[in-house]
């Protein structure tokens, strides 16, 4: 009877006030459609024991970062992993390619849903450490700059082994830097996720679909196995070793 009254007036208090919002997180993992296949990689790497880091190409308001943290917050399996992205903040950089939509610094500032900072707002690393503090998730770690100077330095000194690389920097030329400089910490088993896979109309010699298939045929030790396709332009590959 206290249960059904309970019900009741919260029902009378959400038709009267509106319903409250739910958590921020919470929010997020229904908002993204993402979500569940970023959440099934996460537990492929645990389950399958896959050491190391998750590194992320391509950060910019920090919810996909938040959402693997997330992720592995929910079920770790027993496996200690760090976060971390690397992110010019600066939008996307020129390419040869032309994309229908894309242009150069696409990405500085907000242009999507966002709990913390409005569309417009001008995108800086703080946003990110902001969306993980509000999610109550430990800081990441944010490297600064285009890949091609800042991948080098960390790559595979203090990261040297890769679980999970997500790859969401649009671009054929980023892409290709972002595999070329993370080679040295990849290992038999490691989850690459394109989130660009299927832009370009899907044309195989460009976008991210041509920086893989370079990269497979100059490190002849790897074979790319399908792992899934997930929301409307993303595949996701596991990397074996011949
Ligand atoms: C589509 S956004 C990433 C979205 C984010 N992963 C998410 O789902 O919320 C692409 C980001 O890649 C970054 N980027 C693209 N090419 C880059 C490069 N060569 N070096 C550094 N950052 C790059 C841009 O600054 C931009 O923030």
């Amino acid at each position: 009877m206290k249960r059904t009254l309970n019900r009741v007036a919260r029902a009378v208090r959400d038709l009267a006030f509106g319903a409250p919002d739910p958590p921020i997180m919470t929010q997020m993992i229904r908002r993204d459609s993402r979500s569940a296949t970023f959440f099934a990689a996460l537990d492929y790497i645990n389950y399958e024991k896959i050491p190391g880091d998750v590194l992320e190409f391509g950060v910019f308001t920090g919810l996909s970062l938040a959402l693997f943290a997330q992720g592995h917050a929910f079920d770790p399996k027993g496996m200690t992993r760090r976060f971390v992205g690397f992110d010019s903040f600066e939008g996307l950089p020129p390419s040869a390619e032309a994309h229908a939509r894309w242009q150069p610094a696409d990405c500085a500032v907000n242009h999507g849903w966002h709990p913390l900072i409005p569309i417009g707002a001008r995108v800086t690393p703080q946003v990110t450490q902001d969306l993980f503090a509000a999610c109550g998730l430990q800081p990441p770690a944010l490297h600064i700059g285009p890949f091609s100077e800042t991948v080098h330095r960390v790559v595979p000194s203090v990261y040297p082994q890769i679980a999970l690389m997500h790859i969401d920097c649009d671009l054929y030329e980023s892409t290709r830097d972002a595999l070329t400089l993370a080679a040295p910490a990849l290992q038999d088993g490691v989850m690459l996720m394109f989130d660009d896979w299927f832009h370009y109309r899907s044309h195989p010699q460009k976008g991210q679909s041509r920086a893989l298939s370079e990269f497979l045929r100059s490190h002849a030790e790897w074979t790319a196995v399908p792992y899934r396709g997930y929301a409307t332009f993303c595949q996701a590959f596991i990397l074996s070793r011949r």
